[in-house]
């Protein structure tokens, strides 16, 4: 078993999965106890870097027996075998070189909580691949993956940019898909979230889709009910495989008669319309797992609400998001993205 631990791969099928162009194998091949990489506060990220490939290279000539198990990945802290304790699940984000430090502080937050999950990341412009996938090399719990389907601009698409905007959204729900018909349960999340705690235990219980819905009384669906997509999990049910499909084809239908809307729109309307089908969804506790804008009125009551999860959605732009995270002692980054792009060149 453990010899099948040291090289293990991301198999994507590749019939399900044409509009991946890129395939990472992600190969353990020393089993030496790393340090983790940390980005510092004076932003000598490449430093640490280099000095912790150093230790690596070192340490990769002592015979250690230690198991590839107890191999922690610097982006995650987490082991193969951390990974392998909740399986059946993975991660979804997708970011392109604008998001990219609001990504990272993203991951930190995660790490910081010590969750383990099989996470991947699809990178929607080559800079931002290539970033992450060297940060993600050593780790078991990170895979980068870039979109084959059309690669967009690395600048940060604004809202008012609206043709771009929707299209890098109405991208995600064939990532979903993909993993979806192989089985996985899936969490898909906004790179723009914030986790204070384990999620995953609200997962649990008979449902297709679990989200929040700010516009009804929790926990209850009703005709007003408007669910957000930032931060969704998906469980592999027939139900919620023949909803994304229609999801993706009611998108790409209304973009050949020229209309371009907002996934999440696209969704409730089908959703209410039980169209294909009625999805059981179970919604999330919008105290535990607020939007922006809610959770900093939490935060300013003093609402004494134990968070799990905020979502930056409503707050508009990059700035703006990390400006709001800066304020609330939310923002783990310390490097601007050209800095940690410099650095790694
Ligand atoms: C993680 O997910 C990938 C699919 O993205 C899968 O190939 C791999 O086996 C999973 N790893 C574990 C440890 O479950
Ligand atoms: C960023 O710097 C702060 C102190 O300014 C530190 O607490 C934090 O751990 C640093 N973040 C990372 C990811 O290293
Ligand atoms: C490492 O140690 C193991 C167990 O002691 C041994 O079987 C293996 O041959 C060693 N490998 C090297 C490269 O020394
Ligand atoms: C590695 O983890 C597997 C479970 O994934 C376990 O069965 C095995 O005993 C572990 N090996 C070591 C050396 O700890
Ligand atoms: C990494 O995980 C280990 C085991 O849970 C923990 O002891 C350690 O403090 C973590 N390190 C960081 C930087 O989170
Ligand atoms: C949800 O619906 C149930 C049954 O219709 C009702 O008793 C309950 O008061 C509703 N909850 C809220 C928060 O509106
Ligand atoms: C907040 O909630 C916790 C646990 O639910 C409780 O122990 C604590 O007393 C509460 N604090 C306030 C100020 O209400």
């Amino acid at each position: 078993m453990a010899a099948s631990d040291n090289v293990f791969k991301i198999l994507f099928g590749m019939q399900s999965l044409a509009f991946i162009a890129f395939i990472i194998y992600l190969s353990q091949d020393d089993h030496a106890v790393r340090p983790l990489s940390r980005l510092s506060n004076d932003c000598t990220c490449q430093d640490k870097h280099r000095q912790e490939l150093h230790i690596k290279a070192v340490s990769h000539s002592i015979n250690s027996t230690r198991s590839v198990n107890q191999t922690r990945g610097p982006l995650s802290n987490c082991s193969i075998y951390d990974v392998k304790s909740r399986p059946g699940v993975v991660m979804l984000t997708s970011t392109n070189l604008g998001f990219l430090d609001v990504t990272l502080n993203m991951l930190e937050s995660i790490k910081r909580i010590g969750v383990c999950v099989n996470t991947t990341i699809v990178a929607e412009d080559q800079k931002c691949y290539h970033y992450l996938s060297k940060r993600a090399e050593d780790d078991p719990a990170v895979h980068v993956m870039l979109t084959n389907s059309g690669g967009t601009t690395e600048k940060e698409i604004l809202r008012s940019q609206r043709r771009p905007y929707y299209a890098l959204f109405n991208k995600r729900q064939e990532y979903i898909l993909a993993f979806l018909e192989r089985g996985y349960e899936v969490l898909f999340t906004d790179v723009d979230t914030f986790w204070f705690r384990d999620p995953f235990p609200y997962f649990e219980g008979n449902f297709d889709m679990s989200m929040i819905d700010p516009r009804s009384p929790y926990p209850n669906r009703t005709e007003k009910s408007h669910y957000c997509t930032g931060f969704a999990y998906f469980k592999p049910t027939d139900v919620s495989i023949k909803f994304v499909k229609a999801w993706i084809k009611s998108m790409k239908d209304d973009l050949k008669r020229g209309r371009l809307l907002a996934d999440q729109d696209v969704m409730n309307h089908l959703l209410r319309q039980d169209k294909p089908v009625h999805v059981n969804v179970q919604p999330l506790d919008t105290n535990i797992f607020p939007w922006g804008p809610k959770f900093y009125d939490l935060l300013e009551k003093k609402a004494n609400y134990s968070t799990v999860m905020m979502h930056a959605a409503s707050i508009r732009g990059h700035a703006a998001k990390v400006a709001k995270f800066k304020s609330s002692n939310m923002w783990l980054v310390n490097c601007t993205v050209e800095e940690l792009i410099s650095r790694e060149n």
